[in-house]
C-alpha cells in the first residue's frame, strides 16, 4: 500500500515523478531571472509560490486583480519537474514570460549544475519535520482513498519517515543540502522557515523581495501594499476561494488537498508524545553542529 517510491542518488522519488526528475537534470537551464522555489512536500510550498508570484507581479496586477484569485498557487505558478513539461524529452520553456518562477521538490544537488551555470535565485522553505510529516500524511491518505487506494496507517509511515524514506527525502538531508548551500552562498539560497513566516509573514515578503531583487519602495510601504500581499496570500483567504474548494491541477491533486489547517503544532493532534521524542532526539542527532533548529510548537505556548 501507499506511493511506490524508488531511490536515487541517496533520494527516494515516487516511481512517477522518476522520468520528470531525469529530465530536469538533464535538460533544464535555467535562465539568469528564474527564480525556483525548492521545498519538501507539506513544507509551504504553496504559500510561497502565491507570496512569491505577487511580489515579482505586483506591477502588472493589482491585488483585486491577481490571476491567484480565480486560479490555485500550482497553476499559476507550475512544478518544474511535472509530467506536463517532460512528456517530451526536451521542452521548450523558453516562451514562459520572465522571470520564470518554477516550484520544485528536487534536492539541491539534483540542481546544482544549472543552478551554478546562471545568475538565478533559489528560495527554499522547510517545516519543522513533526508537522510536515502529518501534513503529507493527511495529504498522501486523502489522495489514495479517492483513488480507492489503501493508505498508509501512520504508525507505518512515521516508522519509514524516521528510516529516511519520504518522497523526496530523507527529510535531513533535503534540509540540510539547501541548510549548507546557503551558508556557502547567501546570494544564491534564502533559507525560509514555515514556522517563521507564521509568526510575521510581512517581514518574510520584504526579504523575498530584496533577496530576488524586487524590494518594495517607501511608497509602497506606505501605502500597505505588503500587508495586502500578505492578507491576498493568508490561508484563510486561499483556502475559502472557490478556485481552491473546487478544481484540479491537471495531472494532479484537487486544489482543496492544498489547504488542511495551515497551523504550527498540529502533530500533537495525531503522534503520540513518545513519537514527538523520537524525531526531537533525531533531529538533535542529524542536525547536529548544524546551526538548524526548528520550532515545533507555535511560540505563544512554549513555556
Ligand atoms: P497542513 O496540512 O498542516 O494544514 P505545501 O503547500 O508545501 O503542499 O504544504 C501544504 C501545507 O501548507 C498544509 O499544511 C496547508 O494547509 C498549508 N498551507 C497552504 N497554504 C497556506 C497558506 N497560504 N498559509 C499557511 N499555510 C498554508
Amino acid at each position: 500500500s501507499g506511493t511506490q517510491l524508488v531511490k536515487y542518488n541517496g533520494f527516494w522519488f515516487p516511481v512517477r515523478a522518476f522520468k520528470p526528475v531525469l529530465s530536469v537534470q538533464k535538460y533544464f537551464k535555467a535562465k539568469d531571472s528564474d527564480i525556483i522555489l525548492c521545498t519538501l512536500p507539506k513544507s509551504g510550498t504553496t504559500w510561497l509560490k502565491a507570496l512569491t508570484f505577487c511580489i515579482v507581479n505586483r506591477h502588472i496586477y493589482t491585488i483585486d486583480q491577481s490571476p491567484l484569485l480565480t486560479s490555485n498557487p500550482h497553476t499559476v505558478v507550475p512544478f518544474l519537474e511535472i509530467n506536463l513539461y517532460w512528456e517530451q524529452e526536451n521542452p521548450n520553456l523558453e516562451h514562459i514570460r520572465t522571470p520564470r518562477i518554477f516550484g520544485t521538490h528536487l534536492p539541491f544537488s539534483f540542481l546544482l549544475q544549472s543552478i551554478h551555470e546562471s545568475e538565478c535565485k533559489a528560495i527554499y522553505i522547510c517545516r519543522n519535520p513533526l508537522d510536515q510529516f502529518v501534513s503529507f500524511w493527511h495529504f498522501m491518505s486523502k489522495n489514495e482513498r479517492e483513488k480507492d487506494g489503501d493508505p498508509l496507517a501512520i504508525d507505518e509511515a512515521f516508522d519509514m519517515f524516521c528510516h529516511g524514506i519520504n518522497q523526496f527525502g530523507p527529510f535531513w538531508d533535503h534540509v540540510l543540502e539547501y541548510w549548507n548551500a546557503r551558508l556557502n552562498n547567501s546570494q544564491k539560497v534564502l533559507f525560509l522557515k514555515y514556522e517563521d513566516l507564521k509568526e510575521d509573514v510581512t517581514l518574510y515578503i520584504k526579504k523575498i523581495a530584496e533577496f530576488i531583487g524586487y524590494p518594495f519602495s517607501l511608497e509602497e510601504e506606505k501605502q500597505g501594499l505588503i500587508q495586502q500581499i500578505a492578507n491576498l496570500c493568508s490561508f484563510s483567504n486561499l483556502s475559502n476561494l472557490d478556485t481552491n474548494k473546487k478544481g484540479k491541477i491537471i495531472g494532479m491533486f484537487d486544489n482543496s488537498t492544498y489547504f488542511r489547517k495551515g497551523e504550527v503544532g498540529d502533530w500533537a493532534n495525531y503522534l503520540t508524545p513518545a513519537m514527538g521524542e523520537r524525531i526531537e532526539k533525531l533531529m538533535e542527532n542529524k542536525l547536529e553542529g548544524s546551526g538548524l533548529v526548528f520550532k515545533t510548537k507555535l511560540a505563544t505556548s512554549y513555556e
